[in-house]
Formats: C-alpha cells, sequence, structure tokens
C-alpha cells in the first residue's frame, strides 16, 4: 500500500515515519524546502525522541521518502494524509486555507481510487467539504474521505503513535474503510483498540478530547491557587483526586497554564465551531479564561518573591518550551511569562535544553545562556517554568553558591521543598502554602 502524507510537521513527519516502520511505502511531503532537504539528509527538524532512528531505518529500507513536490506520489498513492498546519485565526477559528490548497493538490493528480483523510485537527464538517471539492472534478466512486485524528502529545510522540489508546476512523463508505482498516491491521494485531465511528463524530471526537484535558488542566490550576489560600497542599488534593478511578491521575500536574500548538488553538476553535451552531459551551470558554489568569498568577508569584531590598534584581528562568520533552514553544506560558517580566523592566536570564533556538525567533531580545549555572549565576531569583526532568535533580548546593540570592519559585512544583529549605533557599511554589 502505498501513503502520501502531506505536511511533514510534527504530526505529519511523525505520523509518515511511523506508519513506514509498519512496512508501508510513504511519502512525506511538505511545501518547506528546507524542512525536506534536512529530512532527505537524514537530519531530524523537530527534537522528538526516537524518530530519527526511525526515520533513519525506514529510508534505509527504501520505504520513506521526502519530497518537496507531491504531484507524482499523490497520484500513484493509495492513502493521502492531510497534516498540514491548522493555525488559530483571529477569531480563534482554524485557518483552512493549507487544507483546502492541499486538497486542491490531491484532486488535481486524483487519477484512481484513493483514500483522503484528514489527519489535522479539523473543524466538524470539514470531511464533507473536502469530498464537495473534489466530487466537482471527481465522481464519488473514485473516492473516499476520512477523519483519523491523531492524539500523539509532542516529546512522546513516537511512543504515543505506536501505544494509542485508541485509533479513531471516521469514514462514512465501506470501501474507504475498508482501505484504512487494512492500513491499520498491523496496530491491531498489537492491540491498539480501533474506534470505527461516523466522519463528523471522528473530526468533534479531537476537539471534545483535547478540550475535556485542557479542562481538567485548568480545574487543577484553579484549585491549586484555592489551594493556597486555605493553606492546603494541591499535590495531596491532586492524588486524592487521581485515585478515584472515574476521574484518574493524569493531567493534574498545576503549572503556570497550558500551552502548546494544540489546546490554546483547539480549546478557542471548538467555541467558535459551537457558537456557529448556537451552542455555548460555558464549561471551555471558563478553562480558557482560567488559563490566562494562570499565567498571570504565575509573574505575580514571582514578582511577590523578589528579594525587597533588591534594586535591578535579575531573574533566572529554567525552561522556556511550552512543556519539557520538546524544542516547542508555540504558546508557550513560559514566553508569556518573559514577555511580561520583561516589560516589567526585569533583568532575565533563560536556560532551556532544547527550545532556546525557537524562543529567540519568538522574542529576539531574550538573554539566553547555555546553561543552568549561567542562568543561576548571580541572579535573585530562580524560577522554574517547563517540566523537564533534568530541573529535578537540580544541584542546590552548587545553584546556592552561585545565586546572588537564594530564592526559587517552583512553577511545576519539580523540587523536594524540605530538601530547598535544607539548603538554604526561600522556597515557594504553585497550590502550596509554607509558612
Ligand atoms: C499542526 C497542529 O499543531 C495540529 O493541531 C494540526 O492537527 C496539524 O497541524 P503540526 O504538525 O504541529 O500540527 O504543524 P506544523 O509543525 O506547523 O506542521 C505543518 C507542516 O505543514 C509544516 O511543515 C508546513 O510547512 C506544512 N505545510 C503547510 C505544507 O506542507 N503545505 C501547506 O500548504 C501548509
Ligand atoms: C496535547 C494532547 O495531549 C494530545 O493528545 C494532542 O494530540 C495534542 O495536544 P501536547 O500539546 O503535545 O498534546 O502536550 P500535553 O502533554 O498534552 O501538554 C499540553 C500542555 O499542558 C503543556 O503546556 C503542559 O505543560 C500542560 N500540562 C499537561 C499541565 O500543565 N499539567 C498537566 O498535568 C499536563
Amino acid at each position: 500500500m502505498k501513503v502520501v502524507v502531506i505536511g511533514s510537521g510534527y504530526v505529519g513527519l511523525v505520523t509518515g515515519a511511523c506508519l513506514s516502520d509498519f512496512g508501508l511505502n510513504v511519502t512525506c511531503v511538505d511545501v518547506d524546502k528546507e524542512k525536506i532537504a534536512m529530512l532527505k539528509r537524514g537530519e531530524i527538524p523537530i527534537y522528538e525522541p526516537g524518530l530519527k532512528e526511525i526515520v533513519e531505518k525506514n529510508q534505509k529500507a527504501g520505504r520513506l521518502f521526502f519530497e518537496v513536490k507531491g504531484d507524482e506520489p499523490i497520484s500513484e498513492a493509495d492513502v493521502v494524509f492531510l497534516a498540514v498546519g491548522t493555525p488559530p485565526k483571529d477569531d480563534g477559528s482554524a485557518e483552512m486555507k493549507y487544507i483546502f490548497s492541499a486538497v486542491e493538490t490531491f484532486s488535481k493528480n486524483h487519477k484512481k481510487y484513493q483514500v483522503l483523510v484528514t489527519k489535522s485537527t479539523v473543524p466538524v464538517g470539514t470531511g464533507e467539504r473536502i469530498e464537495e471539492i473534489v466530487a466537482q472534478e471527481h465522481s464519488k466512486e473514485t473516492f473516499s474521505v476520512a477523519s483519523n485524528p491523531e492524539f500523539l502529545r509532542e516529546g512522546c510522540a513516537v511512543s504515543d503513535f505506536m501505544n494509542p489508546d485508541r485509533i479513531v476512523i471516521g469514514c462514512n463508505d465501506q470501501k474507504g474503510l475498508k482501505v484504512l482498516l487494512d492500513l491499520y491491521e498491523p496496530m491491531r494485531k498489537a492491540n491498539a483498540p480501533i474506534l470505527v465511528t461516523d466522519r463528523t463524530s471522528a473530526e468533534l471526537i479531537k476537539y471534545a478530547s483535547n478540550a475535556f484535558l485542557a479542562v481538567k488542566i485548568s480545574f487543577i490550576n484553579e484549585m491549586s491557587r484555592l489551594a493556597e489560600k486555605a493553606k492546603a497542599d494541591i499535590s495531596k488534593i491532586a492524588l486524592g483526586m487521581g485515585m478515584d478511578k472515574r476521574i484518574g491521575p493524569s493531567f493534574l500536574l498545576p503549572g503556570p497554564g497550558y500551552g502548546g500548538s494544540c489546546f490554546p488553538k483547539d480549546t478557542k476553535a471548538l467555541l467558535k465551531i459551537a457558537s456557529d451552531f448556537g451552542v455555548p459551551l460555558r464549561i471551555v470558554e471558563s478553562s480558557v479564561i482560567a488559563n490566562e489568569e494562570q499565567a498571570k498568577f504565575a509573574v505575580e508569584k514571582i514578582v511577590k518573591n523578589l528579594p525587597k531590598n533588591c534594586e535591578n534584581p535579575t531573574i533566572a528562568i529554567l525552561g522556556l518550551a511550552f512543556k519539557g520533552g520538546t524544542d516547542d514553544v508555540r504558546e508557550s506560558p513560559s514566553l508569556k511569562i518573559c514577555k511580561d517580566l520583561m516589560e516589567k523592566g526585569f533583568k532575565l536570564k533563560c536556560y532551556d535544553p532544547e527550545a532556546s533556538v525557537n524562543a529567540l525567533k519568538e522574542i529576539e531580545s531574550l538573554n539566553v545562556v547555555p546553561s543552568i549555572m549561567d542562568a543561576c549565576k548571580d541572579s535573585d531569583i530562580v524560577v522554574i517554568a517547563t517540566e523537564w526532568n533534568e530541573f529535578k535533580t537540580i544541584d542546590l548546593k552548587a545553584v546556592k553558591e552561585v545565586m546572588a540570592t537564594p530564592v526559587i519559585v517552583d512553577l511545576r512544583n519539580l523540587l523536594d521543598r524540605e530538601k530547598a529549605i535544607e539548603e538554604g533557599f526561600k522556597y515557594d511554589s504553585i497550590g502550596k502554602v509554607f509558612e
């Protein structure tokens, strides 16, 4: 079976590489010439653990290819995945021009029966619209349009793809469904549960899942603010909640708010979709507001912890990515905090193991340093803004030696408070109050 993936970003590249690992012949297409040139050289344009090995192995096996021009591979493909960006427009709705430009390319090169699949997160009803567009040029018997949303998380995208909680296939015709069930047969055999639905439900499963996860995070973030006032411990609250199987322990880690290329975009797009149907989504609406407030709450906490007698404090920011394990800074709460602190006139020294280059594209004047110690040296406060594993084992003795004043604001509750206090730090975190 021949597969083409249009759009070789975080979603498309991981999808294409992993499908080729199941023995499929896959061509990843992208308009970004530089990106394709890198991939042809076996270089990976994004930080994703395990991706380089999978790409190299399948390129060598002669079943994974990268092209800028997709015409020929598309005309020969049995399945064409759309994985181009669907970034938010000003009104919160998804920008669909890249999807429809890719559909035009598909239609232009459509010469045999094919299945066209939306892998990107697309508004409800997109499958219908795509079907209408292609049907203007081709008879409906010669193609199927399906929805097969991706649920991978950045930073663990390969393992998420290989061990999915579910593969959702939304298809309204048997012929297209059969092709996709054949395509995913190796994963079904490896016990990946496959859920077959109608196309519209599949499109909404994606938005509803992302929105619910965002709601869960905003819930625990609001609980963290109550915990501080009530002098309770948010980690204990999250533990106690998560032991209820109906709630579950994941996505109950408080922080400076959720970021990334999905939750902020998908919650706003879902609100727009719902309002177009005249259905208010009060819970999602409030979670978006709570998320924006959480970043402000984090800045207030940092400013409140600055040493009083300090004229022009220097703030060390550990972590710039929107979360640990990725180089992606899209909607990163850490960058929002940096911008806010810089506007207030504070001097920053910022370190991130992978995301510095992308961070500098967002904030040219950001003062980025190459290590944790460089960030902490002569700083008056250290802020842990991203949940990188390496920040969990910071050498507190060494850090205290080099800091001007020993203050830590741990926005991800990564450190052990008792240890920090023992080493002589003033330690603050999220959702816990220590007299
Ligand atoms: C993004 C969103 O994050 C995700 O929610 C959505 O489901 C798919 O789009 P991601 O892979 O993170 O996923 O996007 P990005 O990393 O921006 O990759 C999109 C790729 O599509 C880029 O490499 C871009 O060059 C390419 N592209 C874009 C095309 O190949 N053709 C186009 O017309 C537009
Ligand atoms: C998310 C969804 O998890 C994934 O299923 C979907 O396909 C794409 O969007 P991603 O955005 O890559 O994945 O990262 P995720 O691990 O979900 O984290 C999103 C944001 O929430 C990050 O900013 C992270 O720091 C934050 N987060 C996550 C919390 O603040 N607390 C948590 O408990 C979990």
